[in-house]
C-alpha cells in the first residue's frame, strides 16, 4: 500500500537527515503516471523540506538535492534514488511493489483500500453536519438545488469514509411571505384531489397563480398577510394547512432523491427557527448589539470601524425576522443539539455574503464555534432543460437523464441481456449528470450539456461505468480462476506497474479533496485509472494466458475495480455491475 512505501521512504530519510519521519511525510508524493515510460514511483520536494525547517533553506536548491541524493544508498524497498529537479526521486522494487499494492485486495480489505493513511493522521474526527440540497417549498427546485444536493452527499460521504460521525440535514425553505401567499392562493385556485395526485406540481402552480393576482389584487395580498401573521401566531387552521404542506412535499422528496441516491437524517427547516429567531434578537437588544435603523429596521453593525458603513439586517420594521435571523437561531440550535466539530454549508455562490455575515454575527454574540462552520459555494450552471423545457422539478431531470441514457443504451447488444435497463439507464444517467458537474472547480460557471455529458467515449460518467461494469463482467466470466495468492513476478509489465503506480495516489488525492471539498481531484484520478484500465485490458489479456498469468492479471484487473468502485461511491455514484 501506498503507506507502506511512504513510510519507509521516510524511515530512510529519517536516518539520514536525523529528524522525525513525519517531517517528511508532506514532503513526499507519489509521481502521477504519465504516458511515456517512467521509473521513480516517489519524489521528495526539496524546496518543501526547507521551508518546513527540515533542511537549511540557504544555499542552491539543486546541489541540496543532489547531495543528499548521493547520501541515500539503495535498500530492500527502494531500488533506486535519483536527483531531479529541485526533487529527489525515489524508485520502489518492482515486485514489492506488486505485491505490497494488490495484497490487501485478497483479503477482503477492498474497500478500506486508501483510508488508513498516514496521511490522514493530522485531519481531526469528529461530528460533521453537512446541510446541503435545501430546496424551497412550492418554488422551483432549480440547478443551484441539483448542484448542492450532489456536493453535498459528496462532501458527506467523504468525511464519513475518513471516520467522522456525519449529519446529514436538509434545511427546507418552509417558512416565510411566501406562505403566506400560498395558504391564501390556495383557497382561491387550489384543489386537494390534485394537491394529493401531484403534490410539487400542484403547490407550484398554485404558487405561480397566486404571485400574478397579488401583483394587481390587494385584496389578495392583504390576505397573503393575514395568512402569514396566522401562522406566525401559531393559528391552528393556517398551521394545519401549512403542515399538509410540507409533510407531502418532503414524502415527495424523499421519494426522488432516492431515485438520485441521497438520502438525509434530518429534515429541518427554516420554520423550526421561528420562535428561537425572536429569542436571538432579544439577546443582541440586551447586549447592545441592535440597533435601530433610519428605517425602523432592527440592524447589526458588522462595519470594521464601528461606523455603521456595513449593517446587516436582522429585523423588519413591522418586527418580523428574516432568512437570516432564522439561520443565527438555526445554526446555534444545531450546535446545542448536535455537538457538531463542524459544520458545512453547501449553496450556490450568490450567498456568500449572507454566509460570512452569518458567520460575523455569531462571532460577536460570543459563539468561538463560529470559525468552524464553513460555506462550500459553487457556481451557476446555465441551461438545464428538457426536451419539455424548463426544469421545474427534480423529478423532470431524472426522468429525462434516464430516457436518453435508454436510447443511447438501446443500441448495444448487452442491453438486451440486461434483467432491468431502465435501472441501469437511470443510475448511468446519473452518474453522467455528476460526473458533468464535478470535473471543473466547484466555483465556476458551466454550461450543462445533455449530449456531451452522455458520450460514452471521453472524461464522461458513462465512461466510468462502463469501465467498471467491463471489470466485473471481466472478473464474472472468470468466476473461480481467482486464487488467494499470486505470483507478482507476473505483472512487471508497464502497463500493470502504470496502474500499480497510479494507485499509490489514491490517499494523496482523497486527502486533496478533504482539504479543499473539491471533488475534481477524484475525478481526474479515477477518469485517469479508466484509461489505465483500458490499455491493460488491451495488453494484458486473461483470457488464453497460463493460469499463473491469469491468476496474477485477474487480481490486478479486481485492485483497479474495487478501487474504481470506492471512489464512484464516494462521489455519490452508484457503480453498474451490467451495461
Ligand atoms: N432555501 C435556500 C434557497 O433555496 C437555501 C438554504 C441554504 N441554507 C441555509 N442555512 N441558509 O436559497
Amino acid at each position: 500500500m501506498a503507506c507502506f512505501f511512504r513510510r519507509r521512504i521516510a524511515a530512510k530519510l529519517s536516518r539520514a537527515l536525523q529528524q522525525p519521519e513525519e517531517a517528511f511525510i508532506p514532503a513526499l508524493t507519489a509521481v502521477p503516471v504519465m504516458k511515456k515510460q517512467q521509473s521513480a514511483d516517489f519524489k521528495l520536494a526539496v524546496g518543501t523540506l526547507r521551508v518546513g525547517g527540515v533542511l537549511p533553506s540557504g544555499g542552491d536548491v539543486q546541489l541540496q538535492a543532489e547531495t543528499l541524493a548521493t547520501q541515500l544508498k539503495p535498500d530492500s524497498v527502494v531500488e533506486d534514488v535519483s536527483a531531479g529537479r529541485g526533487l529527489i526521486n525515489f524508485k520502489v522494487h518492482r515486485q514489492l511493489l506488486v505485491q505490497k499494492m494488490l495484497e490487501p485486495f485478497g483479503k477482503g480489505e477492498d474497500h478500506r483500500f486508501g483510508l488508513n493513511s498516514e496521511l490522514f493522521n493530522h485531519l481531526k474526527q469528529g461530528t460533521t453536519l453537512v446541510e446541503y440540497s435545501s430546496p424551497n417549498i412550492a418554488k422551483k427546485f432549480h440547478a443551484g438545488h441539483l448542484r448542492s444536493t450532489i456536493i453535498g452527499n459528496f462532501i458527506a460521504n467523504l468525511k464519513q469514509a475518513l471516520g467522522n460521525n456525519v449529519i446529514r440535514m436538509n434545511y427546507l425553505g418552509d417558512w416565510g411571505m411566501q406562505f403566506g401567499l400560498l395558504g391564501a392562493g390556495f383557497g382561491r385556485f387550489g384543489n386537494l384531489e390534485k394537491f394529493k395526485q401531484n403534490p410539487l406540481q400542484h403547490l407550484f402552480e398554485v404558487y405561480v397563480r397566486v404571485n400574478k393576482e397579488a401583483e394587481h389584487n390587494e385584496e389578495m395580498k392583504q390576505a397573503a398577510r393575514d395568512f402569514f401573521r396566522q401562522l406566525e401566531q401559531h393559528e391552528s387552521s393556517a398551521v394545519s394547512l401549512w403542515q399538509q404542506f410540507r409533510e407531502i412535499t418532503v414524502k415527495e422528496y424523499r421519494h426522488v432523491y432516492k431515485r438520485l441516491g441521497v438520502h438525509f437524517d434530518v429534515y429541518s427547516g427554516e420554520s423550526f427557527h421561528q420562535d428561537q429567531a425572536r429569542e436571538v434578537v432579544q439577546q443582541l437588544q440586551s447586549r447592545g448589539l441592535l440597533k435601530t435603523s433610519e428605517k425602523g429596521t432592527g440592524v447589526v453593525d458588522l462595519s470594521p470601524d464601528g461606523d455603521m458603513s456595513s449593517v446587516c439586517t436582522l429585523l423588519r420594521s413591522d418586527g418580523t425576522t428574516l432568512y437570516i435571523t432564522r439561520d443565527i437561531a438555526a445554526a446555534i440550535s444545531r450546535k446545542e443539539k448536535y455537538q457538531f466539530d463542524e459544520m458545512i454549508y453547501v449553496t450556490d455562490k450568490s450567498q456568500e455574503n449572507h454566509f460570512s455575515q452569518l458567520f460575523q454575527i455569531l462571532l460577536n454574540m460570543g459563539h468561538s464555534w463560529s470559525d468552524r462552520c464553513r460555506h462550500v459555494s459553487f457556481g451557476l450552471v446555465r441551461g438545464m432543460k428538457t426536451r419539455t423545457g424548463d426544469v421545474v422539478f427534480l423529478e423532470d431531470v431524472l426522468d429525462e437523464a434516464r430516457a436518453r441514457m435508454l436510447r443511447n443504451m438501446g443500441q448495444s447488444n448487452t442491453t438486451k441481456e440486461m434483467d432491468n435497463p431502465e435501472d441501469t439507464a437511470e443510475t448511468v444517467g446519473i452518474s453522467a449528470l455528476i460526473v458533468q458537474d464535478f470535473k471543473g472547480p466547484l466555483q465556476s460557471d458551466y454550461k450543462f450539456d445533455w449530449d456531451r455529458m452522455l458520450q460514452a467515449q471521453g472524461d464522461t460518467g458513462v465512461f466510468l461505468q462502463y469501465t467498471h461494469a467491463r471489470l466485473r463482467s471481466l472478473i464474472r466470466r472468470n468466476e473461480g480462476a481467482e486464487a488467494a495468492t499470486f505470483d507478482p513476478s507476473l505483472l512487471l509489465e508497464q502497463t500493470s506497474i502504470g496502474i500499480l503506480q497510479h494507485l499509490l495516489r489514491y490517499d494523496e488525492v482523497l486527502n486533496q479533496s478533504a482539504q479543499d471539498l473539491q471533488p475534481k481531484h477524484l475525478i481526474s484520478f479515477l477518469l485517469k485509472l479508466c484509461h489505465l484500465v483500458a490499455s491493460a485490458h488491451r495488453e494484458l489479456p486473461v483470457k488464453g494466458s497460463s493460469q499463473d498469468v491469469a491468476q496474477a492479471r485477474l487480481r490486478l484487473f479486481s485492485a483497479a475495480g474495487s478501487v474504481l468502485s470506492n471512489g464512484m461511491r464516494i462521489l455519490g455514484i452508484t457503480p453498474v455491475h451490467k451495461m
